[in-house]
């Protein structure tokens, strides 16, 4: 059978996506959409809708718009400050969707049993070893534990940190790898290290099926890795989200933003958390005025330093053959 290795390796995390290959298109704002999704599925990786701040009508559309173009399962990715959390969770439910992956924040006990009240699968990410257990302990059904090398909200910590501090130190565990992922190779490699399966995003915002905009697509292509920055916090006392994208005047303005936003923190007009949510707002904007509108300076080229190595604008399916190619190559190779 082709691709027979690394299929085998993938088993375990195919098994819980219920997938032909354990790898997850990331979700990703704006681009995410029914199209991209269903081609990612029905080339037998996971697809994940993007939800970003949609309402309940808007996120039932889009999933009833992709189911009408595959059969085949995918995930909904939900930002957790969403104020309509409970019921996009509830729109979930209804249309039947498989998994759930949480993103922006660490979910709680009652939050997954609601989740799980519908027999979705709960997927979240998991900045430390502590956080992982006790998600673990709360009944989670996969992590995916992404390095700050990846495209848009990141954590602090690399991809090979990440992994020697958790993967290595639960193995037992269901978790999928995402940041700075491309090559086959290295997708084998963290499989044979515990893994069940990778995540991968960047290079699928520029994919042929992706529906951003060219100019969003040629900044990324033509960029270096170094050129995927995460503007600075000015202030400990007023912590913003880290968000990775190519350096332009939208990477100045949210240093703007900020500025204006801890002044008025510090003068009490607002609250931290309205404040952080006015970036939060920012960041969307701006990544929608790149992808839909095409704007490169003053909108948010949000993308990992895997562009580096993302060179063309290929089709899923040849993406993922390589990948597969590469993998089993790699596993074919007995080096040792
Ligand atoms: C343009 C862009 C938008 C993204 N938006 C989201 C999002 O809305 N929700 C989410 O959980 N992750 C988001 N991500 C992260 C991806 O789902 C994925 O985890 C990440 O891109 C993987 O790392 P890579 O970029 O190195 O491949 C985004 C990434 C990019 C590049």
């Amino acid at each position: 059978m082709k691709n027979e290795s690394i299929i085998k390796l993938m088993e375990r995390g195919s098994k819980i996506l219920g997938s032909k290959y354990s790898i997850l298109g990331g979700a990703m704002a704006w681009i995410s959409e029914a199209h991209l999704v269903s081609t990612m599925s029905n080339a037998g990786i996971f697809g994940v809708l993007a939800s970003g701040a949609m309402n309940g009508d808007m996120l039932k559309k889009e999933i009833e718009l992709t189911q009408g173009k595959t059969s085949k399962n995918f995930g909904v990715n939900l930002i957790m400050m969403n104020p309509k959390l409970h019921d996009l969770i509830d729109i979930c439910g209804e249309t039947k969707i498989s998994h759930i992956i949480l993103a922006g924040g660490i979910p709680d006990n009652p939050l997954m049993e609601k989740i799980h009240s519908y027999g979705i699968q709960v997927l979240t990410f998991a900045p430390t070893l502590a956080v992982a257990k006790r998600l673990f302990k709360y009944g989670l059904d996969a992590l995916i534990l992404e390095g700050s090398e990846a495209g848009g909200h990141v954590g602090h910590v690399s991809t090979m940190i990440l992994i020697q501090d958790i993967l290595l130190n639960l193995r037992e565990y269901p978790i999928f790898v995402a940041g700075g992922i491309l090559r086959g190779e290295v997708v084998a490699a963290l499989l044979q290290l515990g893994a069940v399966g990778c995540q991968l995003g960047t290079v699928f915002a520029c994919c042929k099926e992706s529906l951003a905009h060219a100019n969003f697509k040629n900044a990324l292509l033509a960029a270096s890795g170094r050129n995927a920055v995460t503007p600075i916090q000015l202030d400990k006392k007023f912590p913003v989200a880290q968000v990775r994208a190519l350096e332009n005047v939208a990477t100045v303005e949210f240093i703007i933003r900020q500025r204006e936003m801890l002044a008025k923190f510090e003068k009490g007009d607002i609250t931290l958390d309205e404040g952080r949510l006015s970036l939060e707002y920012f960041w969307a904007g701006a990544l929608r005025r790149a992808v839909q509108d095409g704007d490169v300076e003053h909108g948010s080229l949000m993308s990992g330093q895997i562009v580096e190595i993302v060179k063309d604008e290929r089709s899923i399916e040849d993406i993922v053959h390589l990948l597969l190619a590469e993998a089993e190559s790699f596993l074919a190779q007995r080096i040792f």
